[in-house]
């Protein structure tokens, strides 16, 4: 069975005939670029191969009908605000709601949905279920909404109706990336430009580490660093970090009195600066030398932005030590993936080096793969 047949399957059993048609969005992961985001900064990242399928077909003005393959009951809704529908089917309810509010005539929908993309790894899965859902309305409603402007409302839908307060990252990821490159994304004017990334090509290939740990605290302290970082703007007079070059750093750093703070805004000027360089070397055709820039994303989020676990510390370490060219976690931390940048031939080596350290220190063990960018949502 594929991502593809489990969604029509589900649409024939929900439903009871067939879809109007079939769209597909991936989840992503962060080549560079974290918590820039939402300080209007600089992210690269690329789309997965696992994709969220969602079937859809028609249904009378102003009704909703959600089902997956991982919930047992269809939920059904019509026009509503935030806080109305909870749970899982947040996410389309969310899309509508957004949609509905920027002025655009949304189409009565029956969906199905099934995912190939790991729930609470860090990859994005919410984004992938919002950026099908998205796409199809946006497609069988015929809606005039130019693809740039569409990962903002997906964000919309996950900030005010779900209540994540999460930036542009993964929508844009979603919705923007192409085959065969990473999306570098200016998150404060929404410009992109596509870069060129085959792996494969220079005899490399990027290793994912999903490593399992459980997700603890995400919410909570997401909001913190996000608030720490406004914070720091507000006291430093610029409208966002990203407003602070690698240049003011020390006198920015100066006018703080607290060191967790200097600290969050470390990590981002020189996060965003790590991307710039990271684009620069992709565009010079040396990916290879991209390494010690993710190593040296990866100590800032350890040191600065305080917000990896001792499991993805343990799966970076063991990856440079089987002589990974450089290693991070991606996403927003508290747990989730590594990134692991390898020769081809070295992945088995790796991932065995990560799941000894792994058995030495008793975690639960680690999934590994190799991905190469993918497409980014599309009607199939
Ligand atoms: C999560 C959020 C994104 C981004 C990343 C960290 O994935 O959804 O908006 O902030 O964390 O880079």
């Amino acid at each position: 069975m594929t991502v593809t047949s489990d969604a029509t399957g589900r649409y024939r059993e929900v439903y009871g005939d067939e879809p109007t048609g079939l769209w597909a969005a991936p989840g992503r992961v962060n080549l560079i670029g974290e918590h820039t985001d939402y300080n209007e900064g600089f992210v690269l990242p690329f789309a997965l191969p696992q994709r969220t399928v969602a079937a859809v077909g028609p249904a009378p003005a102003g009704e909703w009908t959600v089902s997956s393959t991982f919930a047992d009951e269809p939920v059904s809704f019509g026009i509503t605000e935030p806080g109305e529908v909870t749970g899982w089917a947040s996410y389309p309810a969310g899309v509508v709601w957004a949609l509905r509010e920027a002025g655009f005539d949304v189409p009565g929908a029956r969906i199905a949905l099934s995912s190939e993309v790991p729930v609470g790894s860090g990859l994005s899965s919410s984004a992938a279920l919002e950026s099908a859902v998205l796409t199809a309305l946006t497609d069988l409603g015929g809606l005039d909404l130019p693809l740039e402007k569409r990962p903002a409302l997906a964000q919309r839908a996950e900030n005010a109706y779900v209540g994540a307060p999460t930036g542009i990252l993964d929508q844009s990821a979603s919705m923007r990336c192409q085959p065969g490159r990473a999306l570098f994304l200016d998150c404060r004017t929404y410009e992109v430009e596509q870069i060129p990334f085959d792996l494969a090509a220079a005899g490399l290939a990027m290793l994912v580490i999903n490593s399992n740990a459980p997700h603890q605290h995400v919410d909570g302290e997401y909001g913190a660093r996000r608030k720490s970082c406004e914070d720091a703007a507000r006291i430093l007079g610029v409208r966002a970090l990203r407003d602070v070059t690698p240049d003011d750093l020390d006198a920015a750093l100066a006018r703080l009195d607290d060191d967790v703070m200097r600290r969050r805004v470390r990590h981002i000027v020189t996060e965003d600066q790590r991307v710039l360089d990271t684009v620069a070397l992709l565009k010079a055709g040396r990916p290879r030398e991209i390494g010690p820039l993710l190593t040296a994303s990866h100590a800032s989020m350890r040191d600065d932005f305080e917000i990896t676990v001792a499991q993805v510390d343990v799966a970076v370490e063991a990856a440079l030590s089987a002589g990974a060219y450089g290693a991070r976690m991606t996403g927003g931390g508290f747990g989730g993936c590594v990134l692991a940048l390898i020769d081809t031939d070295r992945a088995a080596d790796t991932i065995k080096a990560v799941e000894t350290a792994y058995a030495g220190h008793r975690f639960t063990a680690p999934t590994c793969w190799t991905v190469t960018a993918g497409p980014g949502a599309t009607r199939i």
